[in-house]
């Protein structure tokens, strides 16, 4: 016999079809734990209420004890035709503490006000774990940086050689925006601690129920203050799924970074073994696929975001069942951080970096050309008029085919009566990037503070 919450005013069951759209269990069964903590503290809000007796609450917190246990060991599951978890463990109660107490339990609460709360608890939960394992990554990054206080490498602008910067300086760039990822989800958090129970429907309960209580049950720190507001938004949803996709494109951002240095052209890291795979034909391969499937699932993770907002746009209030989609997207984006996260600190904590190599390719490209300017500037020369003569020193080299520091006193004599030989102390790698020691900047001693703050920031979050 079908067993559905909504049959009496029906003649007849619903069509299999119908069934077969409108199951979700095969994805909401995850929610299980936190349904069954939902049904406690709201048998608790029936019995303050006077709608529970003694016996009776302790016959139902018992029965549903009974079903938890029986779900984690999967003695209990779904079956095919209930509509979704809290059908299924509708059923399971009624099962196990019989139709007449089992049956009380749905008074005062809708599956409208349960789905909503159900996400919210089951996404914080999840936002605290993902964090560590951004946390992670962070700590990977960190790990490098301070593994190689002194390396310089070329820094990048348009990917062209731009000026040189310390490895580490660029390391923590990958850092901090992680960090901010992780903040995010700190200040979500207190906006999704805010408890829908109580809600019902949509325009609350008429049994005296304390929605108050529920929430601090629940790990919430407030009930809604509008019980529309409550079933209908899922803004909070959103907002999960965008710290979602921002983590992917920041990790995105840094696997792009891997992958160019893995290259035999770039040549500034090796990867290790156990993160990187071979080929089934070319026998002298080793990819970058863990940096790949992070930049792959990036895109993904924007689509959850976007099919989230899609699903919202034109939804009128209150509950629609278009609500139903909103939680495979948080759920894709949940399982795919949980799998991404740790493979991406590991490849990163297992890089092995040729420092030599990236330090003789920081000068090249006529990187340090703008040291000379700032030096010009220095004593005395408008930078428009340094600007001029430094490019006029690269036009130089590149007639000559030499470096900037090659250029010999009569040859920049020539060029500007404003460089003499001294300009030389800028024209080193070392010169330039321990010049740039404003705050923020790549000079060491800039670098070295920011290592420490970034671990204060991380041991903070
Ligand atoms: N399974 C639904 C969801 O995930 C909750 C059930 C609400 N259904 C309804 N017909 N009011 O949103």
């Amino acid at each position: 016999e079908h067993v559905s919450l909504w049959g009496g005013r029906f003649a007849g069951g619903p069509a299999d079809a119908l069934t077969e759209l409108s199951r979700s269990t095969q994805f909401d069964w995850r929610l299980a734990p936190h349904d069954l903590a939902g049904s406690r503290a709201h048998a608790r809000a029936l019995h303050r209420a006077g709608l529970l007796g003694d016996d009776e609450l302790a016959g139902m917190l018992a029965g549903l004890d009974r079903l938890e246990a029986d779900v984690a060991s999967g003695a209990f599951g779904p079956r095919p035709d209930d509509e979704d978890v809290h059908t299924a463990l509708e059923r399971g109660l009624i099962e196990r503490a019989g139709p007449e107490l089992g049956g009380r339990l749905r008074a005062g609460r809708s599956r409208n006000d349960q789905i909503a709360t159900l996400v919210r608890m089951y996404l914080r939960d999840e936002a605290r774990a993902l964090a560590a394992g951004v946390l992670d990554v962070v700590d990977a990054l960190v790990g490098q940086a301070s593994a190689h206080p002194g390396a310089v490498m070329p820094g990048r602008t348009h990917l062209q050689h731009a000026q040189p910067v310390l490895l580490a300086h660029h390391l923590l760039a990958h850092a901090w925006p992680l960090l901010r990822d992780v903040q995010r989800w700190v200040d979500w958090d207190a906006r999704a601690a805010v408890s829908p129970y109580g809600s019902g429907a949509l325009a609350g309960s008429s049994l005296g129920l304390d929605p108050s209580e529920v929430a601090a049950e629940l790990g919430f720190d407030a009930a809604v203050e509008n019980s529309i507001d409550g079933t209908a938004a899922r803004d909070v949803v959103a907002e999960f799924a965008f710290v979602v996709a921002m983590v992917g494109v920041d990790l995105s951002r840094l696997s792009e970074d891997v992958i160019l240095w893995a290259t035999k052209e770039f040549g500034f890291v090796t990867l290790d073994d156990a993160f990187s795979t071979g080929s089934s034909i070319m026998p002298q391969k080793k990819n970058p696929d863990v940096a790949e499937l992070a930049r792959g699932k990036a895109g993904r993770l924007i689509g959850d975001l976007a099919g989230l907002l899609a699903t919202l746009k034109g939804l009128p209030l209150a509950y629609n069942r278009d609500l139903q989609e909103d939680k495979e997207p948080v759920f894709d984006g949940v399982d795919t951080l949980s799998v991404l996260l740790p493979a991406v600190a590991g490849l990163v904590a297992t890089l092995t970096f040729d420092t030599e190599r990236m330090a003789s390719l920081a000068p090249q490209g006529f990187s340090l050309a703008t040291d000379i300017a700032e030096w010009l500037v220095r004593t005395g020369v408008p930078f428009r008029e340094a600007h001029e003569i430094a490019g006029a020193c690269v036009r130089a080299c590149e007639q000559q085919g030499k470096e900037l520091w090659d250029l010999t006193d009569a040859e920049l004599a020539m060029i500007s009566p404003h460089l003499d030989p001294r300009v030389r102390e800028v024209l080193s790698v070392e010169g330039s990037t321990s010049s740039r020691d404003g705050q923020g900047g790549t000079a060491p001693v800039r670098v070295a503070e920011q290592l420490a703050r970034v671990g204060q920031a991380a041991a903070r979050l």
